[in-house]
């Protein structure tokens, strides 16, 4: 089993997005895919569709310390897509921020031990250093960060990637958590406009590594090409909680999904005419 985190410390960047769309690629090639929604806000449950029965979300595993199976147990098969299987988010998982949990971290990691998956995605909430983000860096045997082209993308990058660095520095759980590569979502798919463009140059040049300028910056982590065009369809799709490759307008976005999982997931890789 494969464990991701999908990070940023900014909202509306293309999180829940880009878990959508791993997912949905993974599966259609066959691969066992497991979902935790880590998110307060609960998006990625509501789009992949599935009907939560009341109190059985991933709260029941961060709250209690008998968890071996849960994350089985808990999980809900989306409509989507045979083998794309959710453990659901729920608002209640906010207030488990806050409270001291001892060993708290752990239980997540415990909970999907042992779970029928080949590749687990958490989509992950927007703070930083709370129980939820760090439960996830302890589960995941990998990061990929999501943005969009723009500040608020470039700066959401920024901090999860300290809270990441600060995680492996200090946390013995899981200080061998890798960082993968960042996924940008939403490029301007026909003409990039100068801000979309300076955006990715002031973000390829912010995860460069370190510098004479900077010695103390992050490792160097690559932008991962195809970025990922900004399409309506994908918003439509949403709207209906379908997967966007059922429109003719969403191909190109899965296209881009699919040369980005054959990178991230080269086991999975696809061979022709596979994915479709
Ligand atoms: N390639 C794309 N084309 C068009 N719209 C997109 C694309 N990627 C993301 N979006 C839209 O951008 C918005 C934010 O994306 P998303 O919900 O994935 O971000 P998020 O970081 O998970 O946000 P949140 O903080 O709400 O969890 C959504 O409305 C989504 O439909
Ligand atoms: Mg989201």
């Amino acid at each position: 089993m494969d464990t991701t985190t999908v990070a940023s410390e900014k909202g509306g960047i293309g999180k829940t997005t880009v878990t959508v769309g791993i997912a949905r690629e993974l599966a259609g090639r066959g691969v066992k895919v497991g979902v935790v929604d880590l998110d307060p806000r609960a998006t990625v449950t509501t789009w992949l569709d599935v009907e939560v029965p009341p109190g059985e979300h991933v709260g029941a595993i961060l709250g209690q310390d008998d968890v071996a199976g849960a994350a089985a147990d808990l999980a809900l098969t989306s409509p989507w897509h045979s083998g794309i299987d959710v453990v659901p988010g729920s608002r209640d998982v906010a207030a488990l921020e806050g409270s001291p949990q001892e060993y708290g971290d752990l239980r997540l990691r415990r909970a999907i031990a042992g779970w029928d998956r080949d590749v687990v995605l958490i989509d992950s909430p927007n703070r930083q250093g709370g129980l939820l983000i760090r439960s996830a860096l302890t589960a995941s045997d990998r990061v990929l960060y999501a943005t969009t082209p723009d500040e608020d993308g470039r700066s959401g990058v920024e901090w999860a990637r300290r809270n990441t660095a600060r995680f492996k520095q200090l946390s013995p759980l899981n200080p061998d958590v890798a960082e993968v590569g960042i996924i940008l979502t939403r490029w301007p798919d026909t003409i990039p406009t100068r801000d979309a463009v300076n955006a990715l140059e002031a973000l390829e040049e912010d995860n460069a590594g370190p510098t004479p300028n900077d010695p103390a910056a992050g490792p160097a982590l690559p932008v991962l090409r195809p970025l990922v065009p900004e399409r309506v369809a994908v918003r439509s799709a949403r709207a209906a909680r379908v997967w966007w490759g059922d429109y003719t307008r969403g191909e190109l976005v899965a296209a881009a999904f699919r040369d980005i999982v054959d990178q991230v997931w080269p086991m999975h890789r696809s061979s022709e005419g596979e994915t479709r």
